[in-house]
């Protein structure tokens, strides 16, 4: 697959099977992370790993899942089975590290699926519960959580040209996801007076 489409195929992906995810795999995600293009490369990006059988129930319970659908939260025997979670180191905090964080997760989204793994990126994660669970020192914010593992077979959801008003992800008709995206027609600002006009 090209880069272009491994972008492409990225969903997030919220139904997994059971098989454990390779902890050699989140590890190469991290790779990928930290070489992300960063504001005045200061990096203050940090991550954990979690693919440790007793943590992946208790990460799980500290997740919410799709919030546009109703019950899409994956069910017991279709859950993640490994989670990088994203931290920023509060002493290099910024105000670009928002972007740092953005251009390191997506970093590691696109290895993962390159490599056949669904992931989701989750912000909407209870911070204190990860905390404790795993004993995150004062001084790192936790910013957020990728849940890896591998996708469940025909489940896998996939995008579309928006043509209504609504955003929303759905369920089609086969119990797929599917992600309208903003047509190129709505996402390209034309600039005027272009180029050719001073040809
Ligand atoms: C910063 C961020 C936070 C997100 N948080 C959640 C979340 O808490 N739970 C969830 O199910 N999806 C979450 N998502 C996934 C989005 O819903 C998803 O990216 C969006 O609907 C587009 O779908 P796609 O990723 O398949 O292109 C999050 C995505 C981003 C970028």
């Amino acid at each position: 697959m090209s880069i272009f489409e491994v972008i492409a195929k990225r969903r997030s992906c919220r139904r997994f099977t059971p098989e454990p995810v390779d902890k050699n795999d989140l590890y190469v995600m991290v790779q990928a992370a930290r070489l992300a293009p960063q504001a005045a490369n200061i990096q203050p990006v940090r991550y954990t790993i979690v693919h440790q059988q007793r943590f992946l129930e208790p990460m799980f319970s500290c997740t919410k899942w799709a919030g546009y659908l109703k019950d899409y939260t994956p069910p017991v025997g279709y859950r993640p089975t490994g989670y990088i979670v994203v931290l920023l180191d509060d002493s290099l905090k910024g105000k670009f590290s928002d972007a740092d964080v953005g251009a390191a997760v997506e970093n590691m989204l696109l290895v993962a699926t390159e490599k056949g793994l669904g992931t989701c990126w989750l912000g909407a994660v209870d911070r204190d519960k990860i905390r404790k669970m795993l004993g995150i020192p004062e001084g790192l914010t936790i910013h957020s959580v990728v849940a890896v593992g591998h996708p469940a077979p025909d489940q896998y959801p996939v995008w579309e040209e928006k043509d209504s008003d609504s955003i929303k992800y759905y369920l089609d008709e086969n119990g797929k996801v599917r992600v309208p995206k903003r047509r190129m027609g709505e996402v390209l600002i034309p600039i005027t007076p272009d180029l050719s006009d001073f040809e």
